[in-house]
């Protein structure tokens, strides 16, 4: 199909051998295609062997294309030139913009680290959005790849490739020579080898084999499963299977995690909207004053961190009058049972002891897990949901069944007995037809002396909570957890009432939770 007639085409003569370029020209004023010698704004397709926009940006030295010019590659022409004449733009052609980028009308002139780039993450912002996602995105599936990996040394060198993509994350230009990173502590010799072969040709070999690497692709794949970590996702592998189908097919024991993540894996791979989750809290939130006045209720996780989507939702509850909040969460769970909401889930009472401020921080894998009184589970989302409904319609979400009682939650495996009784197995309920999709739901109980502690580290990102911890041992000798700040010396806490005050205790700047997308 032929585009519009007025197509104005400029090929980047950067990258493309001298004869060959000259071969593109003639073709192109034999086919009668009006072209640019140079690039100019009534230019509307670019033709470039660049694989990034960063790049060609650099290069015609431009902070922004025009709306109405295209970025493309060669393979756009080729096709064109088969086609006597300019065709319409296909995904295939266009050189893609990584999700993370940010528009690039906003990018600043110069591209230099301004002052030393400081050591922690935690002292950095680092938006949701920046100028380097596919340089992370190649640095980050390094880390994934070391993480299920497992062997010596692994943990740590999944770390090392992370701080790396931290350290992009955070520059406020888009990376153009490996020299801009120049003191940064986290960018070692192997970080610089991959970036530059990003730079270089687009991709790195390194990153590009572990992409295609067989095994990662299944360990990719199975480890998403709710309730399926690399171990479990490894074994599946042993049995030969490598598809989520041929585990569900095949496999007959598990927990009760493994049992609905199999069942409800399309539902749960389907990311929460905003919305939804919007949505949750607002109903979650009405729930809890009724049962409990002045009870708060706080949406954390990613979308706190001003993420669109998520994987699940994070509620994290307090109550100001200390002890208010015992028994609290259970009558919750019990009114979300009576209203026929719970799929499945585990809750578990508090563990936490004074004790665990220290031994915790003595921890280096597995650090985020707390003490805290909470549910996990699964929830049915009404679909209605999904959309934006009056607080009417929300809060008067009724199921069939209202006659159960708190009586249900034993402190064993509250919301589980019910299928016990039902016969139905998570499989039967998911090929029933709904009204409702599966949504993964963590509910955490905080008491209000922990609570801005919890606040942080429910809010995340993962990886702030690493650095932010890491820094408060190197730098003060305290441990840090969703609990609190201890000293390790003095050996007292260090109680805080707001998350301001506990940047100002570590001698942080304070970031808000946008900028702590580390
Ligand atoms: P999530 O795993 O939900 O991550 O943990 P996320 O950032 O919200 O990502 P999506 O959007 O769901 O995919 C939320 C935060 O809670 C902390 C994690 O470290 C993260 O910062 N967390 C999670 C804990 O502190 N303890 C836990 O047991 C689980
Ligand atoms: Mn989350």
């Amino acid at each position: 199909m032929e585009a519009s007639k007025k197509a104005v085409v400029y090929i980047m003569p950067q990258k493309i051998q001298k004869q060959r370029y000259k071969d593109m020209m003639k073709a192109a004023l034999k086919h009668k295609f009006i072209v640019a010698e140079i690039f100019k704004s009534n230019v509307t397709h670019v033709v470039t062997e660049y694989e990034t926009v960063a790049q060609v940006l650099k290069v015609l030295k431009i902070a922004a294309l025009p709306q109405h010019t295209n970025l493309l590659k060669v393979n756009w022409f080729i096709d064109s030139v088969k086609a006597r004449g300019p065709v319409q733009i296909q995904d295939k052609h266009r050189i893609p913009q990584g999700d993370e980028q940010v528009d690039h009308k906003d990018l600043p002139e110069s591209a230099s680290l301004p002052t030393p780039i400081p050591e922690y993450a935690c002292q950095r912002s680092t938006p949701l959005k920046h100028y380097n996602a596919k340089f992370c995105e190649a640095l980050e599936l390094l880390q994934d790849y070391a993480e299920m990996r497992e062997a010596d040394d692994d943990y740590m060198r999944a770390l090392a490739w992370r701080r790396a993509s931290c350290v992009l994350k955070s520059l406020k230009f888009p990376l153009t020579s490996v020299a801009q990173l120049k003191g940064a502590k986290d960018i070692g010799k192997h970080v610089e080898q991959v970036l530059q072969s990003i730079l270089d040709h687009g991709t790195s070999d390194e990153v590009e084999k572990v992409r295609n690497n067989p095994w990662y692709q299944k360990m990719k794949i199975l480890t998403k499963v709710f309730g399926a970590g690399t171990k479990t996702a490894q074994e599946w592998i042993d049995k030969g299977w490598s598809s989520v189908a041929e585990v569900k097919e095949n496999q007959t024991k598990g927990d009760w995690r493994l049992r609905f993540g199999l069942a409800f894996h399309e539902d749960l791979m389907e990311l929460v909207t905003r919305l939804e989750a919007d949505n949750f809290t607002k109903f979650i939130k009405h729930q809890s004053e009724n049962l409990l006045s002045g009870v708060s209720v706080e949406l954390c996780g990613g979308f706190k961190r001003g993420k669109t989507k998520g994987h699940d939702i994070d509620l994290l509850f307090t109550h100001p009058s200390k002890g208010k909040e015992s028994g609290f969460l259970l009558r919750l769970l019990s009114v979300l049972e009576s209203k026929n909401l719970i799929l499945c889930g585990k809750w578990n009472k508090s563990t936490y002891t004074e004790e665990v401020m220290y031994s915790d921080s003595k921890r280096t894998r597995n650090n985020q897990l707390d003490h805290f009184e909470k549910w996990i589970g699964i929830i049915k989302f009404p679909k209605k949901w999904q959309r934006e409904i009056s607080e009417e319609e929300l809060f008067g979400e009724e199921g069939e069944n209202v006659s159960l009682t708190s009586e249900s939650y034993d402190e064993s495996e509250p919301a589980m007995k019910k299928f016990k009784s039902e016969e139905l197995s998570p499989r039967d309920i998911a090929a029933q037809t709904r009204s409702w999709i599966a949504r993964r739901v963590d509910l955490i109980m905080v008491p209000y002396d922990q609570y801005f502690y919890a606040l942080v580290g429910w809010t995340g990102s993962k990886q702030f909570n690493r650095d932010i911890r890491t820094y408060a041992k190197r730098t003060h000798n305290y441990a840090m957890t969703s609990h609190g700040l201890y000293d390790l010396k003095e050996r007292k806490a260090l109680p805080a009432k707001s998350e301001k005050e506990i940047f100002d205790i570590l001698g942080v700047p304070y970031f808000p939770p946008e900028e702590r997308n580390c």
